[in-house]
């Protein structure tokens, strides 16, 4: 029952209230969108025997000619949710927390009546617009309060255009390419009537064995940071009160990225300094772009499960940062707890989780089931549910604004369809070219296009492509035939059916083609289903027959050109080594095809660098540029024990941080990537040599293109502080700019940096600033070597701000709920 006492109707008509509340909601959310076509009809109320509009300060016209009095409507968004709250009934605020999966078929009775109750806040898209089409109507028209729906999707790299996995986004390096990326799904999407993605993954990953990898954007805290607030931006398009894409939610509130051995689900052990310097940053950058929605990790963090984390939910997310949005749990996290061990049963699993701060319960429907009788108990303060009631309705509010939906879908346009390509093309990582590339078609005759990958459309795609649709997938072989057609005979033969297939039958054919041909373009890699959730790998190899496939293609001597097409770092030293040029393409979605022709041919040089080290073997994992050093370091020069022929190693490389069988530094470095031109470094400065706190240091460098193309470098700029009262990286990304270069051309490249930009989290979560030494590097990778040292000083004038003192700390206690 309403609680009417707060509201002043134009009528005292009881038999108008629900109608009129269901109108205020419409207006409520915005002053323009009264005439929508979503609004809400008279449902069971009767319109008719409403007051009309009229001229009285305070009221306003309704499409259907009522008025009412708005001194409800009156004071800002805060208030409004606050009164609406306040004629909520239990059922329905409990309502608005519950997210469910409905058939793809039809909404179905149930689910429609429980939605016309107002017992559901949020359903999954399921694959067909018309039941999320119904359940919105039924929501908007049929409920007491007339709030819509939240509909929710994966769309992570592309609704129906799909673009490169974010791990190959993360390889451009490029944040505007990856904010209109993610423009366009969130158009497409929202054409199907979505409001919710559950992206951008930000979870940072330094273990290539574990699926989701893929969807990461790489092991560094840094660029994982700009990149997430890129797609936030991107996906929800939101200025100056403006909503005009879909709700984005960073992913996985914490830790996930470390699962033990790369085992998805796995438990996850880490310092208090590592999860504010390494983990919490690309959520904190997620949260300052605007970031709504945030999710919890399926894993636990040093025994407690991230879906009950008090001190991380309500510590640090929701008091030191203020954020104000929802937080979601993961699917079925919530129940998962009583498997973990942390909650008796799905009760106290269910308390644990809304006391510790989370809003929305994921397709677990433990909220829908316990919640209510908690609150009798007084288990769950009414105001802590009253607190995610009030976070649900400000994303719905945020939301009312934006263009109507459900036009005829106008998806996978020529804008985005190019935007895929050009996304593709920058993500595509170049890491060996002894001459074969770019090819030199007017001395090519034949083509061998060989490789499970390289005809592959659903495989292209990669993970998390759940309106993605094979037949749009331009592939390497159906692009190189058409662009390579009049000018070289292709000659196409796969060598095994799949990526994964122990079938070597078809490598003969392959090696054929081959050897009849001037070049051998051969695409291997993973396929889809190998990456993404639950796709954690305990080799690091190219699966199936594919290295036999490229050892004997190789063998031909034909110049060999290697195409990768996979959702993670793979441990390929042999095939690299063998073949004559290597292209890492990731999985480069819709426009693979076009993309990868464009570099083959050199229409364009490769930009690309790894976000991502790469190991040499699955040993070395996890495996990351910024660790730390060991007091007792391998020399350069170590070679392993075995395979020496040696019986030990000599002395001088005993008892060091090393690997008997093999070499301790990773096949590639993070920031990796070669172009078609060359880039050389020189002349780095510092502005000064001391960096007193709470100033600005200027660092540049000239980089000259002395090659023969234009290319784009991505300059980087890395810094190390040396001693410190923890043991600091050995280098960590503080900036990096994409540059692009004529042939002959040099540019000094500046980066400023502030002493803030050197503060780092101790192990009791304080943030600090410490006086010391510093290197910095610039350069073209993580193994820069152009080097320059300064000093940070305490400023000697009182003037200057210690500015780590006024940064919020982590969260020693945990506040009460709210
Ligand atoms: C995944 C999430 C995803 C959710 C909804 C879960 O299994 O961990 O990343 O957003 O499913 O599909």
């Amino acid at each position: 029952m309403i609680d009417t006492t707060h509201f002043k109707f134009a009528s005292h008509s009881r038999c108008l209230i629900a109608f009129v509340v269901s109108l205020m909601w419409v207006q409520w959310f915005s002053n323009e969108c009264v005439a929508q076509a979503t609004g809400p009809t008279t449902g069971s109320a009767n319109a008719s025997a409403g007051p009309t509009p009229s001229d009285r300060p305070g009221e306003q016209a309704s499409t259907n000619g009522v008025g009412v009095n708005f001194e409800l409507l009156a004071g800002d968004q805060e208030q409004r949710i606050d009164r609406l709250i306040n004629n909520m009934t239990l059922a329905e605020k409990i309502g608005q927390l519950v997210q469910l999966y409905p058939d793809e078929d039809a909404l179905g009775d149930d689910l429609a009546q429980r939605v016309r109750r107002g017992q559901i806040g949020s359903i999954f898209y399921p694959g067909n617009p018309d039941v999320v089409r119904e359940a919105q109507r039924i929501a908007r028209d049929e409920s007491r309060l007339g709030i819509p729906l939240l509909i929710a999707r994966d769309v992570i790299h592309g609704f129906r255009t799909i673009f490169p996995i974010p791990l190959g986004q993360a390889a451009s390096w490029n944040p505007e390419l990856v904010e209109q990326a993610a423009r366009v799904s969130a158009h497409e999407a929202k054409l199907a009537g979505i409001d919710w993605t559950f992206a951008p993954m930000v979870d940072i990953t330094r273990d290539a064995r574990w699926g989701r990898i893929a969807e990461s954007l790489g092991e560094d805290p840094y660029l994982s940071s700009k990149l997430a607030a890129a797609m936030v931006e991107g996906f929800q398009q939101e200025r100056d009160g403006h909503f005009g894409g879909i709700i984005a939610c960073a992913k996985h509130y914490v830790g996930y990225g470390l699962v033990e051995g790369g085992r998805d689900y796995n438990r996850v052990s880490v310092s208090q300094a590592d999860l504010h310097n390494i983990l919490l940053p690309p959520f904190r950058a997620s949260v300052d772009a605007g970031c709504r929605t945030l999710m919890t990790s399926f894993s636990e963090i040093n025994g407690v499960p991230a879906t009950a984390h008090a001190p991380l939910l309500r510590g640090v997310l929701k008091r030191d940062w203020q954020f104000d949005g929802i937080v979601v749990s993961d699917w079925g996290s919530i129940g998962e707890m009583v498997v973990h061990g942390f909650a008796k049963d799905p009760v106290q699993a269910t308390e644990l989780a809304v006391m510790a701060g989370v809003d929305m319960d994921m397709c677990n429907a433990l909220f829908e089931k316990h919640l209510a009788k908690l609150v009798a108990k007084e288990r769950v303060p009414i105001e802590r549910l009253d607190d995610a009631v009030r976070r649900v309705l400000r994303v719905k509010f945020a939301l009312a604004n934006r263009p109507a939906e459900f036009s005829d879908p106008e998806v996978l346009g020529e804008q985005g369809l190019e935007l895929s390509r050009r996304v593709a093309r920058e993500s595509v990582v170049l890491l060996k070219n002894n001459g074969p590339l770019p090819l030199d078609l007017a001395k090519l005759k034949r083509v061998a296009v060989i490789g499970p990958m390289a005809d592959a459309p659903q495989q292209q795609l990669g993970c998390w492509v759940l309106d993605a649709k094979s037949e749009d997938s331009v592939t390497p072989l159906a692009d190189l035939r058409k662009r390579l057609g009049d000018k070289a005979e292709v000659l196409y033969a796969p060598g095994a059916d799949s990526t994964m297939s122990d079938d070597e039958t078809l490598i003969p054919a392959a090696v054929k083609a081959a050897s009849e041909a001037d070049v051998a373009l051969l695409f291997v890699g993973e396929d889809a289903v190998l990456s993404g959730e639950a796709r954690s790998r305990a080799s690091l190899n190219l699966p199936g027959v594919q290295s036999q496939l490229v050892k004997q293609v190789v063998d031909t001597g034909v110049p060999t050109v290697l195409v990768f097409l996979a959702g993670r770092p793979l441990a390929i030293g042999d095939e690299v080594e063998a073949a004559g040029a290597v292209l890492f393409a990731w999985h480069p979605g819709t426009m693979a095809g076009p993309a990868i022709t464009d570099l083959l041919i050199g229409e364009a040089s490769p930009s690309g660098k790894l976000p991502v080290t790469f190991p040499r073997s699955v040993g070395q994992t996890p495996i990351y540029y910024s660790r730390s050093n060991t007091g007792r370091p391998s020399p350069p020069e170590y070679r392993p024990l075995v395979g020496s022929g040696k019986v030990d190693l000599p002395i001088e490389f005993q008892y060091k941080s090393h690997y008997v069988d093999e070499l301790p530094n990773p096949l590639f470095p993070f920031g990796f990537g070669l172009s078609y031109t060359q880039f050389d470094y020189s002349s780095i400065n510092a502005n000064s040599d001391k960096l007193s706190f709470g100033d600005d240091i200027t660092l540049s460098a000239k980089v000259t293109n002395s090659g023969k193309v234009a290319a784009v470098e991505v300059v980087q700029l890395y810094v190390q502080d040396k001693f410190a009262s923890i043991v600091r990286p050995v280098r960590e990304l503080k900036a990096f700019r994409r540059v692009h270069l004529e042939p002959g051309e040099s540019k000094r490249v500046t980066f400023r940096l502030n002493s803030a930009d050197l503060e780092f989290y101790d192990n009791d979560g304080n943030r600090v600033l410490e006086p010391g030494d510093f290197n910095a590097w610039i350069g073209g990778d993580s193994n820069a070597q152009l080097l320059v040292e300064f000093e940070v000083v305490r400023a000697n004038s009182s003037m200057k701000p210690n500015t780590a003192q006024q940064l919020p700390t982590a969260a020693a206690s945990v506040p009460q709920p709210r």
